[in-house]
């Protein structure tokens, strides 16, 4: 293949995955980004082939094989809630596949008459190896922090940023010998092994809470790592693919700090979930009134609008399906259904649009906070499934852990109608006032059963 068709090849690469990301951005065009991105990659790795006329197609063919079987039993069999932390693995395994061939770059001899290594490349093959290295060893410690393989909570110790900041430091002078004369190989494997060990000592303070914002920047990071593979390389679909992830990881986290109104700098130094962060075990005995189902079921057969507020224990009950039910059952009676999205209600950006996507809930009637906030106050019955920071009016407070994290207003609604298991906390390890409100009918039991147990009594009753 002509070398220029294999740069056009990589145009129309770059160009899917433009589009395809720009379609990623809202439920209703996700599925058709999807299917973009990947036909991108496709595309380049079809123009990658043919570019350098690999000559080991069946090595190549077996690692397809092997990956790609691998990939689809991982994704066949992962639930959603566990979504974030394969998500961390493929951040992980993305960065030290940029760093494994920048090195390789470094230690293929070149041929009589090629120019070997210079700085720049050196520059860029260090680059690659010591992010590609610290995406691998903090995503496999944010993964077990999600999946309870290592303790969640925040590993703090003395003179650990200051500890951090030298290792970095080390790294870096590091890049001295190892673009400069000769580039010494130790140079690079000593680098290495710094990255690797910097990867766990940034992640471990973190608490297991605040892993999808780390996730999120870790996969800004592999990103850096393959457009620096990029530079080695001298491939332009790398460069810019790999810039794009970088952009939309960094883009992600902030959007996702902003939604918890947390700085970065908290997220990564603040070590959230620490025990002296919560605000729930204050001893005070409190009560709070529980309804049965079938006062719950006459409550909402008698309002005219009824909102529905899906938080991450209706993504542990894996109670969307029976949700929908529920909607079009009371859609049935002529009330008009909405489903209330918080941008960061769940455990990943997104969480409660795919749920909800997944039982074909149309895209018309998920509504996302700054558009539903107004019609709470003309709302009958608000139906909160499992969420709870993203409704706590304790973010109006100060000197709230969650103060001015943006909520969803539901407690302007005429009635608040809780379903959760218990009066417990959730992410952010705070009470919540609402529970306690006069307006708020609590419904305690798992989402599901209680659901089901909802649509039962409606189908009986009508
Ligand atoms: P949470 O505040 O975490 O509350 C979830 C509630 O679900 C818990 O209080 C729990 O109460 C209940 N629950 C658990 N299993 C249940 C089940 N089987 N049936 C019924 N209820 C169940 O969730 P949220 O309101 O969605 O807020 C998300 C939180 O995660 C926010 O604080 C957000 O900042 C944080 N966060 C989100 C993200 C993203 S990107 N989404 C990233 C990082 C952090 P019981 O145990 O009493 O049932």
């Amino acid at each position: 293949m002509s070398d220029a068709l294999i740069q056009i090849a990589y145009l129309a690469s770059v160009c899917c995955f433009i589009v395809g990301l720009k379609k990623l951005s809202g439920p209703k065009t996700a599925r058709t980004g999807n299917a973009l991105a990947s036909l991108a990659m496709l595309i380049a790795i079809v123009a990658a082939l043919l570019d350098h006329q690999v000559v080991s197609f069946p090595m190549i063919i077996a690692g397809f094989i092997l990956g790609g079987v691998a990939g689809a039993i991982f994704a066949l069999k992962v639930e959603m809630t566990a979504m974030p932390q394969m998500v961390a693995l493929f951040n992980g395994f993305g960065g030290i596949a940029s760093a494994i061939v920048a090195l390789s770059d470094f230690a293929t001899p070149r041929p009589e008459g090629v120019e070997g290594i210079v700085f720049a490349s050196a520059l860029a093959i260090g680059i690659s190896v010591v992010i590609g290295a610290v995406t691998l060893t903090g995503s496999l410690v944010a993964f077990g922090k999600l999946q309870g393989l290592v303790n969640s909570a925040p590993i703090t110790y003395s003179f650990q940023k200051l500890g951090n900041a030298l290792l970095f430091l080390a790294i870096v002078a590091l890049f001295i010998p190892f673009c400069g004369e000769g580039h010494p190989g130790w140079a690079i494997v000593v680098m290495m092994l710094l990255s690797l060990g910097l990867g766990i000592l940034l992640v471990i303070p973190i608490g297991g809470a605040d892993m999808p914002v780390v996730i999120s920047l870790l996969n800004s990071y592999s990103g850096l790592a393959a457009c620096a593979t990029g530079f080695v390389l001298n491939n332009q679909l790398l460069i810019i693919a790999g810039s794009m992830v970088g952009a939309a990881g960094i883009i992600l986290t902030v959007l996702m700090c902003d939604a918890m109104n947390r700085s970065l700098t908290n997220v990564i130094f603040g070590a959230f979930g620490a025990a002296d962060s919560t605000g729930a075990a204050s001893g005070e005995q409190r009560s709070v009134t529980k309804y049965s189902v079938e006062d719950a079921m006459m409550t909402l057969e008698n309002a005219s609008q009824v909102v529905i507020v899906p938080g991450y224990g209706l993504a542990v009950a894996r109670a969307q399906h029976i949700t929908h039910e529920l909607g079009q059952m009371l859609e049935k009676r002529g009330i008009t259904v909405k489903y209330a999205i918080h941008p960061v209600a769940g455990r990943m950006p997104g969480h409660m649009n795919v749920l909800l996507a997944e039982a074909d809930v149309p895209y018309e009637q998920l509504i996302e906070m700054d558009t539903i906030n107004p019609e709470f106050e003309y709302t009958d019955v608000v139906l909160v499934l499992g969420a709870n920071d993203v409704i706590n009016p304790a973010a109006r407070t100060e000197g709230s852990p969650i103060s001015g994290m943006p909520i969803l207003d539901v407690d302007r609604a005429r009635t608040v109608m809780i379903c959760k298991r218990s009066l417990s906390p959730g992410f952010a390890g705070i009470d919540n006032e609402l529970f306690y409100d006069e307006k708020t009918m609590m419904l305690f039991g798992d989402a599901k059963k209680t659901i089901t147990d909802l649509v039962e009594t409606l189908r009986n009753g009508s």
